[in-house]
């Protein structure tokens, strides 16, 4: 079964596990928020809409982007139920939908880490930022220091299938210049990334 039919099924269980403590996303999620910035955001992978909906506003257009139809129904219902306004996009984050320097920034929070390449995904988004456009990425990824705990966790992180990584590499590859770096869980296996584009690129 390919991930976004697994997303399908699990998405109206999804919010109900991100509460769990070992799962527990939310706080995380809402790192990226102080970090969004201008008027047009795109969220890809945005889920079942957690951030869509804190970050839609009448003074923002707002665009939530996954290829679950499953997920996008649950952020769908969010949104209703919460009177928030936000476009929703059912496509794959490796080929956006959407004209070149469109976007003021790109968040992905948890999404990123299902690419096993991420290199075509960054220059994707790349595209899509007006100058000195913004992506505001929260994933896992490699602690700074070696926990016995954290290498557990990021084994268990690669045997779901994920790709846990320090993305600073591919965003300089991809035209996007590093601005801020944080380490957000206490075994420093989840971290927030702000990255600009860069003016040499488009
Ligand atoms: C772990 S969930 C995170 C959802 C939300 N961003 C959050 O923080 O709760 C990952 C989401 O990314 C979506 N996703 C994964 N790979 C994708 C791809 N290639 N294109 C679009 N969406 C994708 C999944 O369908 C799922 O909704």
């Amino acid at each position: 079964m390919n991930l976004a039919r697994i997303y399908d099924l699990f998405a109206p269980l999804y919010d109900l596990l991100i509460c769990v403590p070992i799962f527990g996303l939310k706080k995380e999620q809402s790192a990226a928020l102080p970090h969004v910035a201008g008027k047009r955001i795109l969220e890809i992978g945005c889920g079942t809409g957690y951030l869509l909906s804190r970050m839609a506003s009448p003074e923002r257009s707002v665009v939530g982007l996954d290829f679950s139809k499953g997920m996008l129904q649950q952020a769908r219902k969010r949104l209703l139920c919460e009177r928030k306004k936000a476009s929703l996009v059912c496509a794959d984050y490796h080929n956006l939908p959407f004209e070149s320097c469109s976007f003021d920034s790109v968040v992905a929070t948890f999404s990123l880490s299902h690419a096993p390449d991420i290199l075509p995904v960054f220059l994707e988004i790349h595209r899509v930022l007006k100058k000195n456009g913004r992506v505001v990425i929260v994933d896992v990824g490699p602690a700074s220091r070696s926990w016995l705990g954290a290498r557990i966790l990021l084994s268990l992180y690669r045997l779901e299938g994920d790709h846990p990584r320090d993305e600073t590499l591919h965003l300089e590859m991809a035209g996007l210049g590093i601005i801020h770096r944080k380490e957000l869980s206490k075994l420093g296996t989840v971290h927030l990334v702000v990255a600009e584009k860069l003016p040499f690129h488009n």
